[in-house]
């Protein structure tokens, strides 16, 4: 019967796995799916604790998914205006406020070819006030601030500084920015979502994100599934209250209202809970992209089946990778195949580990189905000798200037600090991220693409008292899925992560952060700049 979950749902017990990610117990509850979110106990910390709306209880499985319009451009020349709007989560939802590109989220996908330049004229038509908790004592959200701000960032980019949403380059209603993207680089699936300093945050959760689909002929030739067979999926969880608008919690502190992380009580796909999507028996192509604030999901089929990802970040893999489950932190994205081929008049459902989020409903007959090739796009491993430089960055668990402790830092160094990481134009150095925190923290650097060298896991005690890197066991080499092209790494607690990275392309000021985007409103991001050489 279509609309009954499905009862032979496995839940995650790879408990290795798991502890292989370090995730904390905290994320880990709230990992993936969180059909009991409202009841666990930091939901009722907040002050404000309202009547939740029981995600769990919704009847499944009673939307289409949707499928994001494409962009429409005139000639080369974008423009999209960023709005408020209402919509329907769910058959069974009150309307939902949100701000979106186009009044859509997800935006409208581009799909442009590399090679070829276009503007974007990035209009904010976003009312005055915002109708989620600014905290007026994060750097850049002072009370003096207009509270609308947006600055339009296209991750994975490879574009000039003018172009890249510096978060202090924001724009309030009634202005525009036009962003010029070259697309001078190879094909992958990229995104675009706010970055306004100290309320990128809250502007992602009021729903300013969409897809960036970068072709090339070569990844043409490889005849992946295209079309109808191509399909977007863009996830993130929310929690709502009973009337459907977004719950974004509160620290129960007035006037000081931010809180380290936000996970919610069900996860949306293409913005829709519990969505299905009528499939043939045949390969399909999701371009899949975890654009949550907070949450890692640990993303599997239910029957379980092989599934392949065929590109990272940056684009294709070297040949498809077949996985079991498929992790995916804030920022990250996976291309992937799922061959629904024999399934004919069943159902199979994507999940996390608390259950289903998407049910795939096969029926008819197969169109095409191309065979998935051995091999994509042939990636050469940098070599760590190329590296001209080494930098060492500690995430930590830091205190603020009020001494409070909880604040998150990257090399101990606030936002507004002197530059400190000023790679040269063209030259190639490694990153070496030493995790002194409990979190898992995905980081990503604009304008590169970087590959993983290895992580490594050390003494966090040792380190603290002595200052010294201290390894606790051998350097784990990136899995199959992870040795393509990236823009953001997961980097474990207690973990020494290493990328490589060429720094080409522009010179200018960038920035690199954290994708947790609470970590990222507090501190947890640093400018640096390409210097010419
Ligand atoms: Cu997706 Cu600097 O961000
Ligand atoms: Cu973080």
């Amino acid at each position: 019967m279509r609309g009954v979950l499905a009862t032979r749902w496995t839940f995650l017990s790879n408990v290795s796995a798991i502890n292989k990610l370090r995730l904390t117990r905290r994320r880990l509850l709230q990992n993936g799916g969180l059909a009991a979110a409202a009841a666990l106990t930091p939901r009722k910390m907040f002050s404000d604790s309202p009547a939740l709306l029981d995600i769990a209880s919704l009847a499944k499985f009673v939307d289409p998914l949707p499928v994001p319009p494409k962009a429409k451009p005139t000639g080369a020349q974008y423009r999209l205006a960023m709005r408020a709007f209402e919509a329907k989560m769910h058959r069974d939802m009150k309307p939902t406020r949100l701000w979106g590109y186009d009044g859509i989220c997800p935006g409208p996908t581009f799909d442009v070819p590399s090679g070829s330049a276009i503007t974007v004229e990035w209009v904010n038509e976003l009312p005055s006030h915002h109708f989620l908790p600014i905290d007026h004592r994060l750097h850049g959200a002072e009370a003096g601030q207009p509270q609308v701000r947006t600055a339009v960032h296209l991750h994975g980019a490879k574009v000039g500084p003018e172009s890249d949403g510096y978060p202090e380059n924001w724009r309030t209603p009634g202005q525009s920015a036009t962003h010029f993207y070259p697309n001078g680089q190879e094909a992958a699936t990229l995104f675009y979502h706010d970055h306004a300093m100290a309320i990128t945050r809250l502007n992602t959760v009021a729903g300013l994100m969409g897809l960036y689909l970068i072709r090339d002929e070569f990844e043409d030739s490889l005849q992946l599934p295209a079309g109808p067979f191509e399909i977007p999926l863009v996830l993130f969880d929310r929690s709502f209250r009973k009337d459907g608008q977004i719950y974004y919690p509160v620290s129960g502190k007035p006037d000081a209202p931010w809180v380290s992380e936000y996970y919610g009580g069900g996860i949306l796909v293409n913005g829709k809970l519990f969505p299905y999507l009528e499939v043939r028996p045949q390969k399909y192509r999701f371009r899949m992209l975890n654009s949550s604030n907070g949450s890692f999901y640990v993303l599997t089929l239910d029957p379980q089946r092989p599934f392949w990802q065929i590109g990272s970040d940056q684009g294709l893999l070297a040949e498809p990778a077949p996985l079991g489950q498929l992790i995916l932190g804030p920022g990250e994205r996976a291309d992937l195949i799922v061959d629904f081929s024999g399934k004919s008049g069943q159902e199979v459902y994507l999940g996390t580990s608390v259950g289903p989020i998407l049910q795939f409903r096969v029926s008819g007959n197969a169109d095409i189905s191309m065979p998935l090739p051995a091999k994509l796009r042939p990636i050469e491993r940098v070599n760590e000798n190329s590296a001209v430089k080494t930098r060492t960055l500690t995430l930590g668990d830091d205190q603020n200037r009020l001494g409070m402790s909880g604040m998150m830092l990257l090399n101990r160094s606030h936002w507004s600090d002197p530059v400190t990481e000023k790679p040269v134009l063209n030259s190639t150095e490694i990153w070496s991220f030493i995790n002194l925190t409990d979190d898992t923290h995905p980081i990503h650097l604009h304008l590169v693409r970087f590959q993983i060298l290895d992580r490594r896991v050390f003494d966090v005690t040792t380190y603290h008292l002595t200052g010294k890197v201290v390894y606790t066991e051998p350097a784990r080499t990136p899995e199959p899925n992870e040795l393509g092209w990236k823009d953001t790494v997961r980097v474990d607690p207690a973990t020494v992560t290493r990328i490589i990275a060429k720094f080409e392309g522009f010179t200018g000021r960038y920035v690199w952060h954290c994708h947790l985007l609470e970590h990222e409103d507090n501190e947890m991001m640093r400018p640096y700049e390409v210097i010419a050489s």
